[in-house]
């Protein structure tokens, strides 16, 4: 019978059983996944577990902040922050395709795991080795990331397809038979708060893939702001539960004539995508509150530099997916 008693029970033995005595790391991304995961290895093996942070500047406005915070604050757990900004942003430099990037991302990953491993080691040169990493991959991710049952590969999901080969951890991850809802469960049961577990999924990449077109420092500054005006507004509406969630996408590669106070200009549109779902696995475009997006759209094109455009993506997954890239 599934109840999160027995998902908790059983994963906790099995990753006491794996792991033994040695040590583990686990990727902190902000989101649901990753934070269950690491309250469940926590919960196994304790202080034999680090978290670590990335901060690769693909995040969110506040995200880093809310991780260094909310998540210490619930679990106790011991965190490493390390900032990666430069390093992502020059592997990414001159890259538009999204398998690309996703490789890429998941690359650059691992390599500040890596280092984040042989520091760890370096602080308590007599422990055990770090051989173990926790990944929140999730059900729908190894379905759709064409690891599960030989179903296409539709995307490199970065904790699954978008490893690299010469991967040198061995992967610890609890939720893979779980979909949303039952990890958003097993996470309360945990005992961590609603501020994390019932967060708007994001995805690993983050940013990176909300950008058609090359990944560059101006334009996440340009999204990051777009992004926090969609999620202030659709907050402030309480739309946070109806919609599983709202990608911000920017059309860097995409340029188109307005007009702004007595001048033309052009800029680049912005694409909301709200959309409600049960699991990811499908999706509906969600019909929101016309005043609500008249709103967003209103301040992100007063508010944001070289937007001039925003449009709404009316598309069900299938056929589109829930993000852009
Ligand atoms: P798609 O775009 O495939 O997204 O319809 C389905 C769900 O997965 C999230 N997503 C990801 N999550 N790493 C993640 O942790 C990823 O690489 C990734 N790609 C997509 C997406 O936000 C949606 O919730």
């Amino acid at each position: 019978d599934w109840t999160t008693d027995n998902v908790i029970d059983e994963q906790v033995a099995a990753i006491r059983e794996q792991v033994g005595t040695k040590r583990a790391i686990c990727g902190l991304s902000g989101g649901v996944d990753s934070a269950v995961a690491a309250a469940l290895v926590q919960k196994a093996i304790g202080s034999q577990l680090t978290c670590v942070y990335v901060d690769h500047g693909l995040m969110r406005k506040g995200e880093t902040e809310q991780v260094e915070k909310d998540f210490v604050a619930a679990t106790g757990v011991q965190l490493k922050v390390v900032d990666a900004q430069e390093r992502f942003l020059a592997a990414l430099a001159g890259v538009s395709d999204p398998e690309e990037k996703r490789k890429i991302i998941g690359r650059e990953f691992i390599r500040v795991f890596e280092q984040a491993q042989a520091e760890i080691v370096a602080e308590a040169p007599g422990d055990q080795p770090v051989e173990f990493l926790v990944q929140g991959t999730l059900y729908p991710d190894v379905v759709e990331s064409g690891g599960g049952t030989g179903t296409a590969n539709i995307k490199s999901h970065h904790n699954v397809g978008g490893l690299p080969e010469d991967l040198e951890f061995q992967l610890i991850e609890p939720l893979r038979k779980l979909f949303k809802d039952e990890v958003r469960m097993v996470g309360a049961e945990l005992g961590l708060p609603d501020e994390i577990v019932q967060r708007q999924p994001f995805p690993g990449p983050g940013l990176g893939i909300r950008i058609v077109g090359e990944v560059t420092k101006d334009r996440l500054d340009l999204l990051r702001e777009a992004d926090a005006i969609a999620r202030e507004e659709l907050t402030a509406a309480g739309l946070d539960r109806e919609i599983w969630q709202c990608p911000v996408v920017l059309l860097a590669d995409v340029r188109s004539v307005g007009v702004q106070g007595d001048g033309r200009t052009y800029g680049h549109p912005i694409v909301l995508r709200p959309v409600s779902s049960e699991d990811a696995m499908t999706a509906d475009w969600t019909r929101m509150p016309y005043d609500v997006l008249a709103k967003i759209s209103t301040r992100i094109t007063n508010e944001v530099a070289d937007v001039n455009r925003v449009v709404l993506d009316v598309t069900s997954k299938p056929p589109g997916t829930i993000e852009w890239e």
